[in-house]
């Protein structure tokens, strides 16, 4: 449940990779309820991450500091501001407990305040709202990521690019909620991080 500047890299890289792999699915998600963007956004993104934590950062602060300056220059559109605010708020957070279930919980405050969307609006803070509790319960399995997804389906947008649609909205997996159940698959495949 320890995050130290070892395991934020090795989660960071796995997430690079995942969103690699998956970036234009990510863009495909994002093209009927939006631009068409979100997957090459977070790849941009996350290839800046990467780099900037190939130098080992001093301590587990600087390197959420490095994350989120590399996110929120690099991502653009809403996706950049919001997931940069999560890793600001995480370091933030790191003064005072490297626990990853109180780290996720700041990161979650944050892009709640950032973004005004709450859980139901089919973003990013379903899939957050949905699993932070399970990370600090322990129990956060494949399962729960894939069903808090997928939960963002039949969700009408209310919040973003996609809410300009409407009822039009439902049918489609909100692009940042998938991303997003990427960054809680990689924080699950980290060893020794849960
Ligand atoms: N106000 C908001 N609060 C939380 N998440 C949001 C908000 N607005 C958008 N998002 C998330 O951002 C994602 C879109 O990201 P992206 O495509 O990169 O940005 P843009 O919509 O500017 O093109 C959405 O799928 C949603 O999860
Ligand atoms: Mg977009």
């Amino acid at each position: 449940m320890t995050l130290t500047v070892d395991t934020l890299t090795v989660w960071m890289n796995k997430f690079a990779d995942k969103i690699e792999t998956n970036k234009q699915y990510l863009s495909d998600l994002d093209t009927p309820i939006g631009d068409g963007d979100h997957g090459f956004n977070m790849d941009r993104g996350m290839k800046a991450v990467e780099e900037k934590l190939s130098t080992k950062p001093s301590d587990l602060t600087n390197g959420l500091k490095t994350i989120a300056m590399a996110l929120i220059s690099t991502v653009g559109g809403a996706s950049g501001p919001l997931y940069g605010t999560a890793f600001l708020e995480m370091a933030k957070k790191s003064s005072s407990t490297d626990n990853i279930g109180e780290l996720l919980d700041a990161a979650l405050a944050g892009i709640e305040k950032r973004g005004g969307a709450k859980p139901g609006d089919k973003t990013m803070v379903d899939v957050w709202s949905a699993l932070v509790p399970s990370v600090k319960a322990g129990n956060l399995t494949k399962d729960k990521i894939r069903s808090a997804v997928d939960a963002t389906k039949d969700m009408v947008a209310k919040k973003g690019r996609a809410s300009y649609l409407g009822e039009r909205s439902k049918g489609h997996i909100d692009p940042g909620s998938e991303s997003s159940g990427y960054l809680f698959e990689t924080l699950l495949e980290t060893e020794g991080l849960l």
